[in-house]
């Protein structure tokens, strides 16, 4: 009796066994031909030209980084040559504003960003206001400054909107606490 039940529990195991590993094999030919399929469908798009949905992911991981850069570099930039005039913060009230008729340009204006294009901003920070037709007290910063600065420069200006956005609103919140505090 012990002797054939235990040939039945074994007849199970050696079942589930050969179950399993049919069901691997089968698994892992679909996953074969899938990727096969695949990578045919990426050769095609090669062809034309067309980059692969996993290439195009990357270059979105990468831009982000490359802007994140830039605007880091063009932020010291800023600070060591422009912000005495355009502001700590980008917002024209800089140390020398006072003295400037007109004052030097608020970058956090949005009309302003709408209203000029990446020529027109490379063009006057680096002939500076009398080349491009505006005050002569906006200096000339090519020979200062190179090309790839004054990119990372506009790089960090694009940026004054938003982070004077970020101040506003943590600033407000800063003066709700007090309030909170006070009542
Ligand atoms: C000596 C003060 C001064 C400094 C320093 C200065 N600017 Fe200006 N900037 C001005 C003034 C004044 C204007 C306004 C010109 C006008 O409206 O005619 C201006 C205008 C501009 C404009 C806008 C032009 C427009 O179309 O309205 C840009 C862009 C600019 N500055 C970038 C810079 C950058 C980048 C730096 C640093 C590399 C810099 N400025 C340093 C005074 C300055």
């Amino acid at each position: 009796m012990r002797s054939s039940r235990s040939t039945i529990a074994e007849n199970k195991m050696i079942c589930r066994e050969s179950c399993f590993v049919t069901i691997v094999v089968g698994l892992t030919a679909t996953l074969m031909i899938s990727l096969s399929g695949c990578g045919a469908n990426r050769n095609d798009q090669e062809a034309n030209g067309v980059p692969s949905a996993i290439e195009q992911l990357a270059v979105h991981r990468k831009q982000p980084d490359r802007l994140v850069e830039s605007q880091t570099r063009g932020h010291l930039v800023y600070e060591h040559y422009c912000q005495i005039c355009h502001g700590p913060e980008g917002q024209g009230n800089g140390f020398n504003s006072a003295m400037l008729t007109p004052p030097p340009r608020n970058f956090a204006d949005e009309a302003f960003w709408k209203q000029i294009d990446q020529a027109e901003l490379q063009k006057v920070i680096a002939l500076g206001g009398k080349a491009t037709g505006k005050s002569v007290l906006m200096p000339p910063w090519g020979r200062t400054i190179n090309e790839s600065q004054i990119q990372d420069v506009i790089s960090f200006l694009r940026t004054v909107p938003q982070r004077a956005k970020q101040a506003a609103a943590a600033a407000e919140a800063k003066a709700e606490e007090n309030k909170a505090d006070d009542g």
